[in-house]
């Protein structure tokens, strides 16, 4: 696949199938992914990939702990709210998601069931978790955010679903629960990988981006 054929084929996967994801798949990704820039070359980030029973004991205990409205503990602050232009685009992106997936703005209870199938990784088989050591600068997170961007590209291309989910990061100690992920280094994130269901109206779904205009500044070219 050509490279803009790589960056147009993904997209959030929301819709798994059980089909399971090899471990030589995961090496692949993950061998593609680390070839991400990184400040000085320090390639701080570390990946855990999780399958099989493990994936599926932390997916429970994840919706578990969201439902019992416990505090999110996550080992690197989360946002709690935006500057108005990316607070309108969250909320967009909110309301369209759920059009497509139609579930109505009074629905309460199909609003609480996406929630949670967002802790239950949407039932992927795979659960890959990044870390950064502990006490780094924020460029540790910005060289994880260029190799988790490299992680989605890379199954992409290999045909495979993705998506980045905060969710799985926002009860650290249920992970470390199951997978002994080192307590000197933060989970930044984690993604779902998996076998899309091509047909599903949650990957029939597409977020939209801002006119190039709004981003883009260009002097003396
Ligand atoms: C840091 C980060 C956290 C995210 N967390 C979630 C999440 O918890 N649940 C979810 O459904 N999508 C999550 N996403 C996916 C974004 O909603 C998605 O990337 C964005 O809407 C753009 O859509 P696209 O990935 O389909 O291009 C996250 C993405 C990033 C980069």
């Amino acid at each position: 696949m050509q490279y803009t054929q790589v960056v147009d084929s993904r997209h959030s996967c929301r819709s798994f199938s059980d089909a399971p994801v090899s471990r030589q798949q995961v090496e692949q990704i993950a061998a593609l992914a680390g070839k991400a820039p990184s400040w000085g070359n320090t390639q701080p980030w570390k990946l855990y990939a999780v399958g099989g029973g493990k994936a599926e004991e932390i997916r429970r205990r994840l919706v578990d702990a969201m439902r019992s409205g416990r505090p999110q503990e996550p080992d690197i602050t989360m946002p709690m709210g935006f500057e108005e232009g990316m607070a309108q685009r969250y909320k967009n992106l909110g309301r369209s998601l759920f059009k497509a997936l139609e579930i109505g703005r009074e629905d309460a209870e199909k609003r609480a069931a996406h929630y949670a199938n967002n802790f239950g990784a949407f039932g992927a088989p795979c659960l890959l978790l990044v870390t950064v050591p502990k006490e780094q600068t924020s460029y540790a997170v910005f060289d994880a955010g260029a190799f988790v961007h490299g992680l989605c590209l890379a199954a992409s291309s290999l045909g495979l679903g993705t998506v980045i989910l905060a969710a799985l990061a926002r009860f650290p100690d249920e992970v470390r629960a199951v997978v002994p992920i080192p307590a000197n280094e933060d989970m930044v994130i984690g993604v779902a990988l998996g076998h899309p269901n091509p047909e599903a109206p949650a990957n029939l779904f597409r977020s939209q981006r801002r006119p190039l205009e709004e981003t883009l500044t260009i002097f003396d070219l």
